[in-house]
């Protein structure tokens, strides 16, 4: 059994891959891998909670799988959530340890139901915190790296994981700590009142491997002032944009921009081109190393089962031991 501590974490395929999933974690996860047993999932029965198309599914999982590879994630750490079902069955056990009334209060939860084009809000919306918790606690991890957005379903882990423990008398799971990155809430440039993200559409996101002129124009129309900012403070659209320089190890960059904001000389045109620089040199890096990956998507398809198979074993002994500790029937596969 190895000493070291546990991460895992986990991402939606729900479409392009953007600067606040890899700011925010994905770049985290790949530095980890050397200092823990690290586990990364593409979470596609999370996927399905919202109203979606089971062909494209299909597509913006392995789409996913390809680009976390291309980000740094290495083969053996990558799994699919459906390849490992332990996940939903153990679901299933902790919603009986999960309080209504709390994951009725889960803000995404609430967000989520109100933006659904026909009005259908459904009930794997509502258990969708539930199914996290299995996918975290199945593998006991100490660590979940994450953004900020995911803070409240961290500590309803932690609470299940607590009334599981209670209720069969041992302290069976790991109360699991999140660590964020130094820029753990990426804004829209298009909107810095609110987080990057692909649910608001697609203005609100940079996608890493979109083509150069398309971030570039993301960035040369980021807000920097909707008029509300009090005098002398800096406005939330230019502290974004330093952010990104920050998150994206452009030290020198972010130094003498801030120097010149400090000096009241700033020219908002200016630090915009030297993001967007930043972010195109970044992106570019990626690109090239996916169309590597691409080219052989057959050998990727089969490293990424046999990885999931793999996995899948630390999970069959988490959930034979639960059912065990719960009074459910069972035999060892
Ligand atoms: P998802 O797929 O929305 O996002 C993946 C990761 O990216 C982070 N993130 C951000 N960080 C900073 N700024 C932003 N604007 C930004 N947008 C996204 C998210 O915090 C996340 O870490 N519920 C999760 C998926 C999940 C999961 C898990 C995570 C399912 N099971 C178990 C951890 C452990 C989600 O929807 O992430």
């Amino acid at each position: 059994m190895s000493e070291r501590k546990s991460v895992l974490s986990c991402i939606q395929p729900t479409g392009d891959i953007h600067y606040g999933n890899y700011f925010g974690a994905v770049k985290n996860w790949v530095q980890l891998q050397e200092k823990y047993d690290t586990l990364y999932g593409v979470v596609n029965y999370h996927a399905m909670t919202m109203p979606y198309n089971p062909k494209k599914l299909i597509e913006n999982t392995w789409e996913l799988v390809y680009n976390l590879l291309a980000l740094g994630i290495e083969y053996d750490n990558l799994f699919i959530q459906s390849l490992i079902p332990e996940h939903a069955e153990l679901c299933w056990v902790f919603n009986n340890f999960a309080s209504f009334g709390r994951v009725e209060n889960m803000t995404q939860f609430k967000d989520k139901s109100q933006s659904t084009s026909d009005g259908f809000i459904s009930v794997g919306l509502y258990d969708y915190p539930v199914l996290q918790a299995a996918d975290i606690l199945i593998y006991k991890a100490h660590y979940v790296p994450v953004g900020e957005d995911q803070r409240q379903h961290l500590e309803l882990t932690r609470e299940i994981a607590n009334r599981f423990n209670n209720q069969v008398g041992k302290e069976y799971f790991v109360l699991p700590e999140t660590l964020h990155t130094a820029t753990p809430k990426i804004r829209s440039t298009a909107d810095p009142t609110r987080k990057m993200s692909k649910s608001a559409g697609e203005k609100h996101y940079i996608s890493i491997f979109s083509d150069e002129n398309r971030i570039r124009k993301q960035i040369r129309s980021a807000v920097t002032d909707t008029g509300e900012t009090p005098e002398g403070q800096m406005s939330e659209g230019v502290a974004n944009l330093f952010e990104l320089l920050k998150a994206a190890d452009a030290q020198d960059v972010y130094d003498h921009f801030m120097s010149t904001y400090k000096a009241g000389s700033l020219r908002y045109s200016e630090l915009k081109d030297a993001v967007a620089d930043t972010l195109v040199a970044l992106s570019a890096q990626f690109s090239e190393k996916k169309a590597e990956i691409i080219s052989d998507k057959r050998e990727v398809k089969y490293r990424i089962k046999q990885s999931s198979s793999e996995i899948r074993k630390i999970a069959q002994k988490t959930l034979f031991e639960v059912k065990e500790l719960c009074g459910l029937i069972n035999v060892k596969y």
